[in-house]
């Protein structure tokens, strides 16, 4: 059945008990179904006999208009000889891979009934429920179940228009007695051209490093149990091509949409089979289901593409067209962290608040310092009440002075932190999270509220309800910043991160109920809690806690693979970065942060007539091309020289681009040689420009080739075979490349 509206034919049934040597292990006769999907240059063909649950014949390059024969080729032509196989059967790889099945890799379910029912075997019923919701995702629904181990399952599967896949299933247990999960995992099947991996790694203000190795036989398995998305997180866990990069090689990559204890891997059988599969990562006993209980897993996205930066556009697409993402442009925030840490005061912040709004800042963001008695990181998390000493009239002057100078104000939080020293730990021990009897180690001095606790969470709710009904806040800045490392739910000390995790989000659904239009922005630590789980409620991302824009080059680059630029907080820093101690021009600091939701972090009331200026030109920049950095499809390109960088966004419409040329270091060669400009329409005509808003390369006269002087006019196909000599760069530094249609 061919689903979306590229789809052409209807239900394939073939017959495959014709196909010499190729059976499934059941003796009832087989009539697969073949359901084929389609979008954006994505194809899925999936494969639903009589009663397995879905095997996955191909996903990735789009294989055209094919017939009821093509499928039923594809799908016999899929299936491995198998000549050597422990089974006397073909490998069934459903996307919840069984054993049953003569899947000889990770299970998809692992759980018992205190040791029995550990293998199940779904068997579907009915046939699968496809629909066409109105923005053109494909769904397809299979309901399974195991008569045996009493277990139901209900897969949902997606196809969203932009070509991105997604994943889940929800599991029911029917028996009477309790059904403890340890671990449900979705995996996708890759083909052996897939001989690379790349995944991420990071740490404090070090978020997103690359990784790659060969995609060898065995597990490569990332795991994160520190309660958070990580600053390690794997982020996007790809295999492709040997070599992929932006625009070339084929490349496949699964993210999982959850934001607790999670695991991502890459398995690769001795049966030729490769997958990569992702799961939340429980605990023992974390996950116990009563008779009649269920428990929906996290969404596991996958996108393929010939190069990331397809890849990429396909997740973009999906955010894009979440039903709360920002239709509003993303307005320049003020923070006030890196201005003046917890030396809070009106004054200070309402000269602050003067010199933001001078260079033309939006928002105005009060960070960590305002409430119980907290003056320094080791007191008063938990208590979400204006501190009186620091604002004995209340935020209400600070707000009012903020809104008058045209601003929206917002404010930092950390709901699910809680200090030993501030009144909610000296009232309610018992909801600090405690395995063992013990409380657990701290970190940042801080321990972590169980928001498991009814009471806990009904806490820390009624006192953010009752701060956003008091004021007139449009934007939390939402903390996370420690692990939740061997963390109990009292009395009993049970594992209690995914009850957390859980609540935490039905949290900040509240919130955003309580006060609409309220944005929220993840952080943790910085980049901690970057994925699609948490992206379904927040509309920003602080990035990291490092604005060294040399380091926010590589941050802001595979932070943009998942999440649209809109959607990351890039700030422009004081001179001198606070976690590298580099100095960096203003002109490099403002081309670094202009790509992503824009911001300011420093304190302005010390900068010089001649910084604010140009940091007003920066601000201006932004907005007029505000549009377009935001909507735009992002691209990278291959440049062959390390310490050159290249990325840019070009229109949907592919009228307007507009690129970055970044020295990292100091190219190898003497020449400054060429960069191509990646992502135009190649048929259409481009005049090309160097915008220098406030930059020392005008000031200095320098960065004049002769063709930024007399500008040019080519094709898009010679701007992206050819490219434009670079203009002579010092390290550390930018450029823009400006390009428009000429019609
Ligand atoms: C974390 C955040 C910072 C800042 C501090 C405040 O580290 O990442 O941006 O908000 O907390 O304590």
């Amino acid at each position: 059945m061919c689903l979306g509206a590229s789809a052409g034919r209807a239900v394939l049934a073939a017959r495959c008990g014709s196909v010499p040597n190729v059976e499934v292990p059941y003796d009832d006769p087989v009539t697969p179904d073949v359901l084929y999907l389609r979008a954006s240059g994505t194809s899925l063909v999936l494969e639903l006999a009589d009663d397995l649950l879905p095997v996955v014949r191909h996903w990735g390059s789009d294989l055209g208009d094919l017939t009821d024969e093509d499928l039923a080729a594809l799908g016999t032509a899929a299936r491995v000889a198998f000549f050597d196989s422990p089974f006397d059967v073909a490998d069934q790889v459903t996307v919840l891979p069984e054993h049953a099945r003569a899947w000889i890799g990770r299970p998809g379910v692992e759980g018992s009934r205190e040791g029995r029912d550990w293998s199940p075997a779904f068997r579907t019923s009915g046939p699968a429920t496809t629909s066409t919701e109105p923005d053109g995702t494909q769904r397809v629904v299979v309901r399974g179940a195991d008569a045996t181990a009493y277990l139901e399952v209900v897969l949902e599967l997606e196809l969203h228009p932009g070509g991105l896949l997604r994943v889940r299933s929800t599991l029911t247990n029917t028996g009477h007695d309790t059904y403890t999960l340890g671990a449900v995992r979705h995996v996708l099947p890759v083909p052996e051209v897939a001989g690379e991996l790349l995944d991420f790694t990071g740490r404090h203000t070090y978020e997103r490093v690359p990784q790659r190795q060969p995609f060898s036989a065995g597990v490569h398995s990332r795991e994160v149990r520190t309660g958070r998305t990580g600053l390690d997180a794997v982020h996007l866990l790809c295999a492709g091509e040997p070599g992929f990069g932006f625009r070339h090689g084929q490349v496949w990559a699964v993210h999982l949409g959850w934001s607790g204890n999670q695991q991502a891997y890459a398995e690769r059988l001795h049966n030729g089979a490769r997958v990569l599969g992702a799961g939340e990562a429980l605990e023992h006993g974390e996950l116990r289901l009563a008779h009649g209980e269920s428990c929906t897993t996290p969404w596991l996205y996958a996108a393929h593409g010939t190069g990331l930066d397809e890849v990429t556009a396909r997740f973009h697409a999906f955010s894009r067209s979440r039903p709360h993402a920002p239709s509003r442009p993303r307005p320049v925030t003020l923070n006030t962290w890196e201005a003046v840490y917890f030396d809070q005061s009106l004054e200070r912040l309402t000269a602050l608040a003067d010199a933001g709004a001078a260079v033309g800042t939006e928002r105005f963001v009060l960070d960590d310092g305002w409430f119980g008695g907290r003056c320094d990181d080791t007191t008063s998390l938990g208590d979400w009440t204006v501190s009186p000493d620091v604002w004995p009239d209340g935020l209400q002057p600070l707000i009012d002075h903020v809104h008058g100078l045209g601003m929206e104000f917002g404010l930092w939080v950390e709901p699910e932190m809680v200090s030993i020293d501030s009144d909610l730990a000296r009232a309610h021990p018992e909801w600090i999270f405690a395995a063992g009897g013990r409380r657990g180690l701290e970190s940042r001095q801080q321990h972590v509220l169980d928001l498991g606790h009814p009471g806990a969470y009904a806490h820390v709710r009624d006192q953010l309800v009752r701060l956003l009904q008091t004021y007139d806040i449009a934007y939390l800045k939402w903390d996370h910043n420690r692990y939740l490392n061997d963390a109990g739910h009292t009395p009993g000390g049970e594992a209690g991160v995914r009850a957390h995790t859980l609540a935490a989000y039905r949290l900040m659904d509240e919130l955003i109920a309580a006060r609409p239009g309220l944005e929220i922005e993840s952080c943790a630590g910085g980049g901690g809690r970057v994925d699609l789980g948490v992206m379904e409620r927040c509309v920003r991302v602080w990035a990291s806690d490092c604005i060294d824009p040399l380091e926010r080059q590589q941050i802001q680059r595979w932070t943009f693979a998942l999440l649209p630029p809109g959607w990351v907080g890039t700030h422009v820093g004081s001179p001198r970065a606070h976690t590298t101690g580099r100095r960096h021009d203003l002109s490099f600091r403002g081309e670094t942060a202009i790509w992503g939701h824009l911001g300011i972090e420093w304190d302005l009331t010390r900068a010089t007539p001649e910084e604010l200026a140009e940091l007003g030109e920066w601000v201006a920049f932004h907005k007029a091309h505000r549009d377009l950095l935001h909507e735009g499809v992002v691209v990278n390109a291959d440049h062959p020289d390390e310490a050159v960088w290249v990325h840019g966004v070009v229109a949907v419409d592919g009228a307007e681009a507009l690129y970055s040329v970044t020295s990292l270091g100091r190219p190898v060669t003497t020449g400054p040689g060429r960069v191509r400009l990646p992502g135009l329409d190649p048929t259409r005509r481009y005049r090309a420009s160097v915008p220098t808003p406030g930059t020392e390369l005008r000031r200095e006269g320098r960065g004049v080739v002769p063709w930024t002087r007399e500008g040019v006019v080519t094709t898009g196909r010679v701007l992206a075979e050819v490219g434009l000599p670079m203009i002579p760069l010092l390290p550390e530094h930018s450029h823009l490349i400006h390009l428009e249609e000429v019609r």
